[in-house]
């Protein structure tokens, strides 16, 4: 993709349209690109057998029927990921064969019930299955539909044997993904896994930029910089050195009081957009319950209040709500 600011922000859809589906399925992803996302994202971890596959964890009890798998019941164990310690079933410790097996689930069923029908119904894909999907969606609509991968715990997988980057670089480049101009964004909560693929390949990258905490990577090697670090003059310069964007959390860039209403924006897309990297923000959803107070009720003025801003992409669990507001925007 190229390093320029795009008049209209491209729609990621977040997990797929998780909003409507239950998340990193094929499901989600295909109609996520029939409301008419732009990308889909799959966020990736990997198997005992090197297969990168979509799941927003590792450990799967919350977005599986693992759990109702009598052979499966000696596989739940406890194990510390990211200095968290989880209990449960986690993908490195199953082949891709037995991870055809389960079955996906509605991930917060208290706020989406209406998604439960689909649970069951769709089974864990791998990398290689979203990108067949994507190609032949491509060619059916006649445009290229994106991918956004996302490397999950980075370090942790490369401490137990299992690197994510070779597999992800290797199965893109395989696929024809190759160059600055091919329609994939490949993102990261962490930054050396990001510096280490700008050194395996010409895709564009993305850093991603939380809240109040640092990237594991940091925690891991003790250096002392946190996300906010990053987000100054300096820290964007250095982000600018492998990365085309970066895909921030959206209080870092309009803050909320602690009534979770809207403060005045910071200078974040100014200050990334000099040094020449998109701005990509996370996560829109349409409950109310993630909605700020001043657009309760009203998701569709969320997406107004940050277009105006100037940024150059949004991740949606609702493709189609981000696309009525980008038409809306554009009236
Ligand atoms: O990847 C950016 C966005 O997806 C936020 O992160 O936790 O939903 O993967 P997460
Ligand atoms: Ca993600």
């Amino acid at each position: 993709m190229k390093k320029q600011n795009k008049k209209k922000p491209i729609i990621i859809a977040h997990r797929g349209a998780s909003g409507y589906r239950p998340e990193h399925t094929l499901g989600a992803y295909e109609l996520a690109i029939e409301m008419g996302a732009d990308f889909i994202e799959p966020d990736l971890v990997t198997t005992k057998d090197g297969i990168l596959i979509a799941r927003h964890e590792n450990e799967i009890s919350a977005t599986t029927d693992v759990s109702l798998h009598p052979e499966f019941s000696d596989r739940q164990t406890k194990k510390n990921i990211d200095g968290t310690l989880k209990n449960g079933w986690f993908t490195e410790d199953f082949t891709l064969a037995e991870i055809k097996k389960l079955k996906a689930r509605e991930r917060i069923p208290q706020i989406r019930h209406q998604n439960q029908v689909y649970d069951d119904l769709y089974s864990i894909p791998t990398l290689q299955e979203i990108i067949n999907l994507v190609k032949i969606k491509s060619l059916e609509k006649g445009y290229e539909i994106g991918i956004y991968p996302e490397t999950k715990y980075p370090t942790y997988f490369h401490n137990i044997g299992l690197p994510l980057e070779e597999a992800l670089v290797e199965t893109l480049h395989n696929n024809n993904y190759q160059g600055e101009q091919a329609p994939i964004f490949i993102q990261s909560f962490e930054v050396s896994n990001l510096q280490k693929l700008s050194s395996l390949t010409n895709l564009p990258l993305v850093q991603l930029l939380n809240l109040d905490s640092k990237p594991y990577d940091f925690v891991n090697s003790g250096d002392p910089r946190s996300y906010r670090d990053l987000t100054t003059v300096e820290g964007l310069q250095e982000i600018s050195k492998y990365a085309t964007a970066i895909g921030i959390h959206k209080n870092l860039l309009v803050p909320r009081d602690t009534n979770d209403k809207l403060l005045p924006p910071t200078s974040l897309v100014t200050d990334a957009h000099a040094v020449n990297l998109l701005v990509h923000v996370w996560t829109f959803r349409n409950e109310d319950v993630f909605l700020p107070l001043d657009f309760q009720g009203n998701p569709q003025g969320e997406y107004e209040e940050f277009f105006q801003l100037g940024i150059d992409g949004v991740f949606s669990d609702f493709p189609d709500t981000a696309l009525d507001a980008i038409k809306i925007s554009n009236k």
